[in-house]
């Protein structure tokens, strides 16, 4: 169905209580309700914003648009956690009520001072002739909880030098000043980062590009994030446009890793641009630290302009699930955060050997499961785990030990989505010793490659009876051991 304009930007205060109640039921009965990712009530959720541990608890907001899943009218919906891994639903946080942000609460990210956690966003307005004017704003959460905007915004529009396509700002903590940096595309349509810093978070003061050996990589930079992990400085941004020699990956979210950030100069020396995620649907992530002092990454199950099949039940995409994220040989590895494991349920555990065949062990089978499964001894060619088969169908982790890579393949996952992308995504693996760990939903498989050296994520919509899960080898034998848990509950 398409949607016009006035639908799109209609607002949830003036929506018959009725419609949403609705709509919610709607929502309510579609076969794809995930078990234990965060997920929009109703409508369709993109980027994770405002990440932070404050008062004791994790707050992990949403860009939200509560009508339908389509990109309209964005807020930001609120989520809270003593945990990383159950969520309460706290109602929205944001509304799109001022002028200087008419048109869309959109992306930001938040720091905690004087015990208030303040929440920067981008505020989106639109004029008459449907220009875009972006604000970059500022608003309070009080230790009850309440949210207040400040009166103004703390940045005005666009500096000269850019175009319109200026927001999405991550603020952090350094040597006794608060720095922010901002996607921005420049006015001759090339992307990049720009830095402020502040001294009280209300006065900002533009100090420039940062200088990137990327000088001319995708039209507009979404979603930057900087931060500093064992001694190195670590950019995460989202390039649109970016040429990757991976074909099909038209929406790229990766990082750049190297020397510290000089924020004096804006020098920041760093290697190549990796991808943070190999699979399907991955987008917009935002980072924040816990406690302990461990740096956590969240994402958007989905993509932009991308139709999903749960679009026909009034609801689109998910956050993913948290992940902790370290340095190793000069690269971000990412594993799911240890809490997660709060969520193991009853376990199933295998040994064995897989020769020229396919075996289910007994409990192996499920939409709703983590699973570990190491592979060694390999002399076969091809090997791997088939999840949620069923009639037809059937998601596909295989690794090929003759080239050396492992491939998800959603070709038979169900319901397609996106086909014109690609159905196969890959990465390169060393088949000697594979070790997985894949966290299964109704909709979706999260896979950890390696101790997390790569991860796959991906939607993927089957028939809720297609519950099988397998391991297989082709042309040889293979060796594998492997725990699976069932998981009840979570966010
Ligand atoms: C990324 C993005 C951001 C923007 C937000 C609007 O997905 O386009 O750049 O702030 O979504 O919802």
């Amino acid at each position: 169905m398409e949607w016009i304009k006035e639908e799109r930007y209609r607002r949830l205060e003036e929506t018959d209580p009725e419609e949403i109640s609705g709509l919610a039921a709607r929502v309510a009965r579609c076969p794809w309700r995930q078990g234990y990712h965060i997920q929009p009530k109703t409508g369709l959720l993109n980027d994770p914003n405002g990440f932070a541990f404050f008062q004791g608890e994790y707050h992990l907001f949403y860009q939200w648009f509560p009508l339908g899943p389509v990109h309209g009218l964005k807020y930001w919906y609120h989520t809270s956690s003593p945990d990383l891994v159950h969520w309460t639903n706290r109602g929205v946080a944001l509304r799109p009520d001022r002028n200087f942000d008419s048109h869309g609460v959109y992306s930001g990210s938040a720091i905690e001072h004087d015990g208030r956690l303040y929440l920067m966003y981008t505020g989106n307005t639109r004029d008459d002739n449907w220009e875009r004017l972006p604000y970059q704003c500022m608003a309070q959460m009080e230790k009850d909880g309440s949210i207040h905007k400040f009166q103004s915004p703390v940045i005005g529009g666009p500096p000269s030098g850019y175009t319109d396509h200026y927001r999405d700002p991550k603020v952090w903590h350094q040597d006794g000043f608060f720095y922010a940096v901002i996607g921005a595309q420049r006015s001759n349509l090339t992307g990049c980062a720009v830095l402020y810093r502040s001294i009280d978070l209300h006065k900002w003061e533009l100090l420039g590009e940062l200088r990137t050996g990327l000088p001319d990589f995708g039209y507009m930079w979404e979603c930057p994030d900087y931060f500093e992990l064992a001694g190195q400085g670590i950019l995460c941004f989202c390039p649109q446009g970016a040429r990757l020699d991976e074909p099909g990956n038209i929406y790229p979210a990766g990082y750049l890793i190297g020397e510290p950030l000089d924020v004096e100069t804006r020098d920041f020396r760093h290697g190549d641009f990796r991808l943070l995620d190999r699979g399907f649907d991955f987008y917009a992530p935002q980072t924040t630290l816990t406690p302990d002092g461990r740096r956590i990454l969240v994402g958007w199950m989905g993509l932009p302009d991308v139709p999903y099949p749960t679009d026909d039940h009034g609801w689109a995409h998910c956050l993913t699930l948290p992940r902790e994220l370290r340095v190793e040989g000069g690269r971000l590895y990412q594993l799911p955060a240890r809490e997660l494991q709060a969520l193991r349920g009853k376990e199933s555990f295998s040994i064995g050997k897989i020769s020229d065949g396919t075996y289910s062990p007994p409990g192996f089978s499920g939409s709703r499961y983590e699973l570990l499964i190491e592979f060694n001894n390999v002399d076969a060619f091809e090997f791997g785990v088939g999840l949620r088969t069923g009639e037809g169908e059937r998601t596909v982790l295989v690794c090929d030990s003759r080239d050396s890579r492992l491939m998800l393949d959603r070709t038979l996952s169900g319901r397609p989505i996106a086909a014109e992308y690609g159905m196969v995504r890959s990465c390169a693996v060393n088949p000697s010793a594979v070790k997985l760990q894949l966290f299964v939903d109704t909709s979706s498989v999260e896979v950890f490659v390696d101790d997390g050296r790569e991860v796959f994520t991906a939607r993927i919509f089957p028939d809720a009876d297609s519950m099988g899960l397998s391991i297989f080898a082709k042309g040889g034998e293979v060796s594998y051991r492997a725990s699976k848990w069932d998981i009840t509950s979570g966010a």
